[in-house]
């Protein structure tokens, strides 16, 4: 998967998330994607970016425009170096929370992208990886 576009947005604040999310959509509208997969791409950009915030301090998301198999695809990367998440089953379970959230930030973004992949260790951090196709 070789990357066409790419923008890097370290994230640190509620100001950097509002960013990342202003890239993401710039990047699916220029990409054509329908005016709804916009708005979940934003979305999703959203959650991963929220919980670097949160649970991380900082990190950063790449959004980047990827091609394979002869499909478009927008991929968003989000990074970190934080705590990192001791049980990432559970993690992704619609209403867990360590944070006395809702729980529906990583479940959320998993089912509005169709890729989705967490990758975590404790004491290490959290990389998150997801794409949304053109159809
Ligand atoms: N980047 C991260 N680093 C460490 N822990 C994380 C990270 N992202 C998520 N988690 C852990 O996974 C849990 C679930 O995350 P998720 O985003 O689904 O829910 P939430 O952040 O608790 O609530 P919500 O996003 O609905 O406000 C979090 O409560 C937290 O314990
Ligand atoms: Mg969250």
């Amino acid at each position: 998967m070789a990357p066409r576009f790419e923008a890097r947005i370290r994230i640190r604040s509620d100001a950097d998330i509002v960013a990342a999310r202003r890239q993401g959509r710039a990047l699916a509208e220029q990409m054509g994607f329908s005016s709804t997969d916009v708005t979940v791409i934003a979305t999703a950009i959203s959650e991963v970016a929220r919980n670097i915030v949160q649970y991380a301090r900082e990190g950063e998301v790449v959004v980047s425009a990827t091609r394979e198999d002869g499909r478009d695809g927008l991929t968003i990367v989000a990074r970190d170096q934080g705590p990192g998440i001791a049980d990432v089953v559970k993690a992704m379970q619609p209403g867990y929370s360590t944070a006395n959230s809702l729980g529906l930030g990583l479940p959320g973004a998993r089912r509005l992208m169709d890729d989705f992949e967490i990758s975590s260790r404790v004491g290490e951090g959290t990389t998150v990886t997801m794409t949304k196709w053109q159809r």
